[in-house]
C-alpha cells in the first residue's frame, strides 16, 4: 500500500505533540521532519532538537529529510531515526554518506531537486532505501507541484523495475488530493504533505481524504 507521511513543516508548533498525535489517530504511516540550514535552502526551519522530540513523541517512523550543505557533520547526530535524506546536490561523496547512516542502522534515502537530472543518482540507486523525489523547490511549505517532475517519477520508476531494484519512491512537495493520485499512478510508493494535512484545519478529515484520493489508484 502507498505510504503517507505527514511533513510536521506546517505543523502548529505551539501544539506539536497534539498535532503529532493527531496525525498518529488519523492513519499517516510516518513523520517528515525537514531540517534547512539556510545556506543549501533559503529558510531555517527545525534542528536535531526537534526532530528528537517528533521520535519520543511517536512510535511511527520519522524520516529526517536534511535540506543543509553539510550533511556528513549532522548524521551521527540522528542515531535513533528511521530515514535519514540527504540531498544528491549538497553531497560530493554519496557512497561515503550512504555508508554512515546505515552504520548508525538508519535507512538511507537520497533526494534529487526538481531541475536535477537522474543521471546523478543513477549508480546509488541500489544502495538507497528510497529516492525522495522533490516536486517543488525546497524550503518551504504551500508551494505548487511542479507537473513535469509527473514524467521525472515515471522515468525513475522504469529505471527501478527494468534494473529490479526494490528502491522506494518518496514524493515530496505540492501534494494534495489533486496531485496525489497522479504521482501515484507515475510510481510514487509515499507522499508526503505537510500543508495538505496540518493546514487545513482539521489533520483526521485532511488524511482521510488524501487517504480517499489514493484509494485504488496503481503505477501504470
Ligand atoms: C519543502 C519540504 C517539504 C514541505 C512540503 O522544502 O521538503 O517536505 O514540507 O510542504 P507541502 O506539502 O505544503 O508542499
Ligand atoms: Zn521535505
Amino acid at each position: 500500500m502507498v505510504k503517507i507521511g505527514a511533513s510536521i513543516l506546517s505543523a502548529d508548533f505551539s501544539n506539536l505533540k497534539e498535532e503529532i498525535k493527531k496525525a498518529e489517530d488519523a492513519g499517516v504511516d510516518f513523520f517528515h521532519v525537514d531540517m534547512m540550514d539556510g545556506h543549501f535552502v533559503p529558510n531555517i526551519s527545525m534542528g536535531i532538537g526537534i526532530a528528537k522530540h517528533v521520535k519520543k513523541i511517536t512510535k511511527l517512523p520519522v524520516d529526517v529529510h536534511l535540506m543543509v550543505e553539510n550533511v556528513s557533520l549532522f548524521i551521527d547526530e540522528f542515531k535513533g531515526m528511521d530515514y535519514i535524506t540527504f540531498h544528491i546536490e549538497a553531497v560530493r561523496f554519496p557512497f561515503r554518506i550512504i555508508n554512515k547512516i546505515n552504520e548508525i542502522n538508519a535507512k538511507p534515502i537520497v533526494a534529487i531537486n526538481p531541475a536535477t537530472p537522474l543521471d546523478a543518482i543513477e549508480y546509488i540507486l541500489d544502495d538507497v532505501y528510497g529516492v525522495l523525489v522533490m516536486t517543488v523547490e525546497p524550503g518551504f511549505a504551500g508551494q505548487k507541484f511542479i507537473p513535469v517532475m509527473l514524467k521525472k517519477i515515471r522515468k525513475l520508476k522504469s529505471l527501478i523495475v527494468e534494473n529490479s531494484y526494490d528502491t522506494k519512491i518518496f514524493v515530496d512537495g505540492g501534494i494534495n488530493i489533486e496531485t496525489a493520485p497522479k504521482a501515484v499512478k507515475a510510481g510514487a510508493d509515499a507522499i508526503i504533505a505537510a500543508s495538505a494535512i496540518f493546514g487545513k484545519g482539521n489533520v483526521q478529515e485532511s488524511v482521510k481524504q488524501l487517504r480517499e484520493a489514493i484509494r485504488g489508484v496503481k503505477y501504470g
